[in-house]
C-alpha cells in the first residue's frame, strides 16, 4: 500500500531534527506540572482497572513513556521516526519502543489497558483523524483509557486549523470538535483538562487533554 505523504514529510521532519528536539522537550516535561497531573490521573484509573498494557503512541525520545513505566504501568512507546525510536532505545534500554504508525498498529484488537497520544494527533491531517481514533479504539480492551492531548483552538465552534509547527505541519482542534469526534468513534468522555494559552505555554495556545473510555460493552 502506498503510504500516505503527511506520514513521510512527518517521519523525515523528527528524523532530522529528533537531536534537537530531545533538548528543547526534555527540560520542558519537568515543568509541565498541568499535563503530569493528566498523566497521572490517566496512570491511576488504568491501574484500577488492571487492563493490560499501556501505548505511549507518537513518544518521540521516550520520556513520557518511561514517566508511565514509573508510575507503575507496563508501557511501550510507537513512533513514526526511527531516530526518535533510536534515541528512546538508548536512553530507555530496559522499555519497548517500536517504529510504526498509530494509524496501523501491529496490535490486536482489544489488547490494552490504556493510550496515550501526547502531541501526537496533531501531525495528522484533519480528515484522516477518525481512522487514527478508529485504531485506537479498536485496540482497546473494554474499559480502557485514552488520554489525547493536543493544542487546541479557543473558539469552540472552529474548524480545525494548520499552524506554524517547528518540526512538521500540525493543526490545532476545538476540544469540543474533538470530543465529538471522539463520541462518533464510540468513546466515552471521562474528563478534561485545557490549559489556558500563555506565553511559556506550547507555541501559546491552549493545550487540553481528553480522556476518554472505551465502554465496557460496545
Ligand atoms: C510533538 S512530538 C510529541 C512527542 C511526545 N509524545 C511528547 O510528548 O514529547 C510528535 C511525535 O509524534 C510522532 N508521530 C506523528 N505522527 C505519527 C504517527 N502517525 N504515528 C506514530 N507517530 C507519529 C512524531 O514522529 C513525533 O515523534
Amino acid at each position: 500500500m502506498i503510504e500516505p505523504l503527511h506520514l513521510s514529510t512527518t517521519r523525515e521532519s523528527y528524523d532530522r531534527l529528533a537531536g534537537d528536539y530531545v533538548e528543547l522537550v526534555l527540560p520542558m516535561f519537568e515543568n509541565e506540572h498541568l499535563d503530569r497531573a493528566a498523566i497521572a490521573a490517566f496512570a491511576g484509573l488504568v491501574r484500577a482497572g488492571g487492563a493490560g498494557e499501556v501505548a505511549d503512541l507518537g513518544c518521540g525520545p521516550g520520556h513520557v513513556t518511561a514517566h508511565l513505566h514509573t508510575l507503575g504501568l507496563t508501557a511501550f512507546g510507537v513512533d513514526l521516526s526511527p531516530e526518535m525510536i533510536g534515541l528512546a532505545r538508548r536512553a530507555y534500554p530496559h522499555l519497548r519502543f517500536d517504529v510504526g504508525s498509530m494509524t496501523d498498529l501491529d496490535l490486536a484488537d482489544g489488547v490494552l489497558g490504556g493510550v496515550l497520544a501526547r502531541y501526537s494527533i496533531i501531525h495528522t491531517p484533519p480528515d484522516r483523524l477518525p481512522e487514527a481514533l478508529a485504531e485506537f479504539y479498536r485496540v482497546l480492551a473494554p474499559g480502557g483509557l485514552l488520554l489525547l492531548s493536543f493544542q487546541a483552538h479557543d473558539e469552540p465552534s472552529a474548524p480545525p486549523e494548520a499552524f506554524d509547527h517547528a518540526v512538521a505541519t500540525a493543526y490545532r482542534w476545538s476540544p469540543d470538535r474533538l470530543a465529538e469526534l471522539l463520541r462518533e468513534t464510540g468513546l466515552v468522555e471521562v474528563a478534561r483538562l485545557i490549559l489556558a494559552g500563555s506565553e511559556d505555554a506550547k507555541r501559546g495556545f491552549p493545550q487540553a487533554h481528553l480522556l476518554v473510555r472505551k465502554p465496557v460493552e460496545s
